[in-house]
């Protein structure tokens, strides 16, 4: 029987990064997926192909919307839907046989089948392929990446047609005449977003008194106001209680206050979360312990309560995010080889891929004042920021917040175009506990989108230079 050091159990951004660290250790590693391609949710079905829809959807809005005020004249800009979808299957294939090579150079075994914990240091795999027999490994180490699952409404199961998860929802061979959208999270206002601009007459119902729970509060707002002038219809506080479904078609019920609402609808996004794939992987059977939400619990090391088992990202508490899962494989991989890897959790960003796009990391407004902390705020719009303005970018602003003390950096949220890049800056300076003052400092190359990073946090001090400070 085959004995490895690492094997690990699922192939996402979480496992398969956690394989190429293993590989470059020297640890003999095999991964088990137990879908044929590998990369998991995010790569398959989650964020490389919703961000391939939403860009390409976006250069359609470009072309309808905004070409003409560069001067550039696109009569009739018309969508071929199966070309776009071809495109974006594309870009998953390239990134399949990316992830497929990268096992190869870093000497990862890999194995396809349903992986299941038969014993502490023992792995079955089982394909699903039919007459397959299944196959047992030997690891000193066994590593449980094997992400989440969407939420599924109790009155209104997916049946992948009408009522439908993200999956289908990239898929749809026609934008749906009336689109419902239940969830104002990530994936709600993404999909909403595509499905939007490509034709679909989107509503999203949320159960909360706000979209884009999580982020700070008054970017959020903003973002709202931008999506419902690009035509999204927004019902807050509505929550949904029951979906019929008659001829293909849903008619959807919410409670909104005392009134009781109903919408058609031609597709049912339900995007309400994702729960922890956790269950049948023989992990229970070994006897490793589960929290109340089913998630696999681990201490600061991910070592589960039985010796040689650990699990990473969505499986475990925190936020259900690629790069979170990734740190995640890294620093476990490095102390299974006895070194010192480590997770700043308070610099971990989030991003909602819409136009703006909605990025945050550290506290939101809100959580600095739960928390009772004395804290100094510093924002900047970036219609007084000329790269912005050269680029009819002028929706959103930076905003950070600060130790009223010791200025350090605890937060910061930003609203723009090209926020997922921006936000990177404001991670590295809160990573190396850096103050707003050592950004404001910080020659920063003009024109550019990031000057407004430094002027926001000059903004902490009042002495921003292309506004107003009040
Ligand atoms: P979410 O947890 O982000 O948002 C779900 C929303 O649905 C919440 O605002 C909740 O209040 C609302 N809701 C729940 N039940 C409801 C009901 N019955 N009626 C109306 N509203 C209801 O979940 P989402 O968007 O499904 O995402 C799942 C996970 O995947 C999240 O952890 C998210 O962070 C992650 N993800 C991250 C992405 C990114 O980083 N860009 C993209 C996609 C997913």
């Amino acid at each position: 029987m085959e004995k490895f050091d690492i094997v690990i159990i699922g192939s996402g951004p979480g496992g398969y990064v956690a394989a190429i660290r293993a590989g470059q250790l020297g640890l003999k590693t095999a991964i088990v997926e137990k879908d044929k391609e590998l990369g998991g949710t995010c790569l398959n079905i989650g964020c490389i192909p919703s961000k391939a829809l939403l860009t390409s959807s976006n250069y359609f809005m470009f072309a309808k919307k905004e070409a003409a005020k560069h001067g550039i004249v696109i009569e009739n800009a018309t969508v071929d839907l199966n070309k776009m979808l071809q495109r974006k299957d594309k870009v998953v294939k390239t990134m399949n046989s990316g992830v497929r090579s990268l096992m190869k150079t870093n000497k990862v075994t890999t194995f396809e089948g349903l992986g299941t914990i038969s014993a502490p240091g023992k792995v079955t795999i089982k394909s699903s392929d039919p007459g397959a027999v299944a196959q047992e490994i030997e690891t000193k180490n066994i590593i449980i990446a094997t992400g989440s699952v969407p939420v599924e409404l109790p009155f209104a199961k997916f049946d992948g047609k009408t009522i439908v998860s993200s999956t289908e929802a990239l898929s749809f061979t026609e934008p749906p005449k009336k689109f419902l959208v239940i969830g104002a999270g990530a994936i709600g206002l993404e999909l909403g977003s595509v499905w939007n601009r490509l034709g679909s007459e989107v509503t999203i119902l949320e159960f909360l008194p706000r979209i884009a729970v999580g982020f700070d509060l008054e970017l959020s707002n903003l973002l709202q106001r931008s999506l419902t002038a690009q035509g999204i219809t927004f019902h807050l506080e509505s929550k949904v209680s029951a979906i019929e479904i008659n001829n293909g078609r849903a008619t959807a019920t919410a409670t909104k206050g005392k009134e009781e609402l109903k919408f058609e609808a031609d597709k049912v996004l339900v995007s309400v979360g994702r729960k922890p794939f956790s269950e049948g992987l023989g992990a229970e059977k070994v006897g490793v312990e589960f929290d109340d939400k089913k998630r696999i619990k681990i201490d600061k090391h991910f070592k589960t309560n039985v010796e040689g088992i650990y699990a990473i990202g969505d499986v475990v508490a925190g936020p259900m995010l690629a790069h979170k899962a990734e740190d995640e494989g890294i620093a476990c991989v490095e102390g299974i080889a006895g070194k010192d890897g480590h997770i700043n959790y308070d610099a971990i960003a989030g991003v909602i891929y819409t136009n703006p796009e909605l990025a945050g990391v550290g506290l939101t407004e809100e959580q600095a004042k739960e928390k009772g902390m004395d804290y100094r705020v510093g924002k900047f719009p970036f219609r007084a920021n000329g790269r912005a303005v050269a680029n009819e970018e002028l929706d959103g602003m930076v905003k950070f917040l600060a130790d009223a003390k010791t200025d350090r950096i605890v937060g910061a949220h930003i609203l723009q175009h090209a926020a997922s890049e921006l936000i990177a800056e404001a991670v590295s300076v809160i990573e190396f506990g850096g103050s707003s003052e050592d950004l404001g400092r910080t020659t920063h190359a003009h024109p550019t989108l990031s000057e407004a990073v430094k002027e926001a946090a000059l903004s902490v001090e009042k002495r921003a230079l292309h506004i107003i400070n009040r």
